[in-house]
């Protein structure tokens, strides 16, 4: 096969390109990127010089580029995880959210159409989505309850459920934020392909992603880099929201075996039932981050910080995953603290990778190659 992945210099896309590369050396892997401040190379390096890896640096909008593309790779799958990524800055500028996550996967969407035109045979359209598009889900056990369902994910001490209601495949879309709403048009967009036009297309919501390579404005990698630094820790409103951690690798492996073996038309959840209070994890990545550099554990929690709370922040996140685990028997690898050890410790050994990307190197670096300079 011949796949383009979109967004593949980002945090989840290079993990996707990683594992596609190395797994499938019979494939050809285009990644095309546009290279905005949340794509870096860098996260590609031991990849890079693969004979069955491509870079293509184009913006997903560009619908003549991108059909363009699919005609000269001979295109057979998509699977497209670029996108408009923190809810913070769609709070800021919402219009580069529609832009990228709504008429981005619409170019996409048509090109695939138009080039395929009716020969779907082998031919996959696969949309990577958020279980944002979900909405917010009440705190109905604010002290944690024992969850209905367990995963390796969620096998260590710490195994709680603070609702009783989960997202399912089945709920309807209530997105909070312009990245939530952005993000359940394009769903939408890519559904209506199918019901109309027979693309054969999947979708998946995953919950909160944590791992290596992500950028540091997110709550793990910031608060990682923030506490070796000694830098206080903007915990916003009380700390009290709950989030549903997967490590990437593990959603990886997940796209891997959707692409390959999920129902067209069908949507998958994608979570470890591993919710969290945001407070909770701080804690532990202070004393994970304090033991690894040898400091007394939890000397840094005066580091905490509680600020204004984000616009419209979404109370809890958590995913019902069941379906994925009996149709496709995925089940996460890795245990929720096993990961935050690996990728703290990932972190302070790749602290010239952090220092490039906060001081704004690495997008220097890229004007610089692309002006031929
Ligand atoms: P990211 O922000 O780290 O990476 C996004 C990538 O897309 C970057 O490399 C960027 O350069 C590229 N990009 C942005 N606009 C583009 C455009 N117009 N054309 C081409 N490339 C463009 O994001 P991420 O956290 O890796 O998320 C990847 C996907 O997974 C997104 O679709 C996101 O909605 C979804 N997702 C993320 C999470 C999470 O926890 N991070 C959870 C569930 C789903
Ligand atoms: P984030 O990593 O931005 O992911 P998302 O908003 O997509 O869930 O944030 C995770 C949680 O951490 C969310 O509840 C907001 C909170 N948060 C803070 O309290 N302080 C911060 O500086 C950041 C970036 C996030």
């Amino acid at each position: 096969m011949n796949i383009i992945i979109t967004g593949g210099a980002g945090f989840i896309g290079s993990h996707v390109v990683r594992l596609f590369v190395n797994k499938y050396p019979q494939y050809k892997i285009i990644n095309v990127d546009k290279l905005t401040y949340a794509g870096n190379l860098a996260n590609l390096k031991d990849i890079e010089d693969k004979p069955n890896y491509k870079f293509v640096r184009m913006d997903i909008c560009d619908f003549d580029g991108i059909y363009k593309l699919m005609q000269d790779e001979k295109v057979d799958g998509i699977i497209h995880l670029a996108a408009e990524s923190h809810v913070d800055r769609s709070i800021k500028d919402p219009f580069t959210f529609a832009q990228t996550n709504v008429m981005g996967t619409l170019s996409l969407l048509q090109a695939a159409k138009l080039y395929w035109d009716g020969n779907y045979e082998g031919r996959r359209f696969y949309h990577i989505s958020t279980d944002e598009v979900y909405g917010a889900l009440e705190m109905t056990h604010p002290e944690g309850i024992k969850p209905p369902f367990s995963t390796k994910a969620s096998s260590g001490e710490h195994h709680m459920a603070y609702g009783d209601k989960f997202f399912t495949e089945e709920l309807k879309y209530q997105p909070h934020s312009p990245y939530s709403a952005a993000k359940a048009s394009s769903d939408h967009f890519v559904r209506a392909f199918h019901d109309t036009y027979g693309l054969p297309t999947v979708v998946t919501n995953c919950s909160n992603n944590y791992g290596p390579y992500q950028f540091p404005e997110k709550l793990i990698p910031l608060f990682i880099n923030n506490i070796r630094h000694r830098k206080p820790l903007p915990v916003y409103g009380k700390g009290e929201n709950v989030r549903d951690w997967l490590y990437v690798e593990d959603h990886a492996r997940a796209i891997d075996l959707i692409f390959h073996k999920g129902k067209i038309a069908e949507t998958y959840n994608i979570g470890g039932f591993n919710e969290w209070k945001n407070i909770d994890i701080i804690r532990v990545l202070i004393n994970t981050v304090d033991r690894l550099l040898g400091r007394p554990e939890g000397a840094d929690m005066d580091l905490i910080t509680y600020v204004t709370d984000r616009a419209g922040h979404d109370m809890r996140y958590a995913i019902d995953s069941s379906k994925l685990q009996r149709e496709l028997g995925w089940e996460p690898s890795l245990q929720f603290e096993e990961g935050i050890e690996k990728t703290v410790r990932w972190y302070l050994d790749n602290q010239e990778w952090m220092d490039r990307v906060t001081s704004g190197d690495y997008m220097k670096y890229y004007e610089d190659m692309y002006a031929g300079r």
